[in-house]
């Protein structure tokens, strides 16, 4: 089972940033402890704050690999070329997202990837990561 996990925007900073709106662990230190927890699956990783580029990660990991866990950050809320692209691809994309993104601002309530995919995480800080990869099982 190989699993890419795309991270969007500002998703870098992770650990730095708002951390009583996204915890002080950081992506990197997770991401050791996913791998620990999951030794039977390959799990990889990219990020990027270019719109473009998450949309380049969908392509080159949507005709191949088991799943995509998709956090495009505030692209989510904006992006129709990021939601087309995970219409377009094969692999089935979980979408996560860290907060509740329903109990913040009304914008962050529109998701253009959510009708792409198979489902939806939000809520569970870094554990709708895992939460995700489990629901692959
Ligand atoms: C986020 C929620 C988005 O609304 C926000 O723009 C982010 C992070 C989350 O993981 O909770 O950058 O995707």
């Amino acid at each position: 089972m190989k699993i890419m996990i795309i991270n969007g925007p500002n998703l870098n900073l992770l650990g730095i940033r708002e951390p009583d709106k996204y915890g002080n662990v950081t992506f990197e230190a997770y991401y050791i402890y996913l791998k620990e927890k999951f030794p039977e699956i390959l799990i990889e990783h990219c990020q990027s704050n270019v719109e473009g580029e998450l949309i380049n990660f969908l392509h080159n990991a949507g005709f191949s690999y088991t799943g995509i866990i998709l956090n495009a950050g505030a692209y989510t809320h904006t992006s129709i070329a990021i939601g087309d692209a995970v219409s377009a691809i094969k692999t089935p994309v979980i979408e996560v997202h860290l907060t509740n993104v329903f109990a913040r601002e009304e914008f962050r309530h529109n998701s253009f990837i959510s009708k792409h995919a198979k489902g939806v995480i939000c809520g569970f800080g870094l554990k709708s990561y895992a939460l995700a990869i489990e629901s692959f099982f």
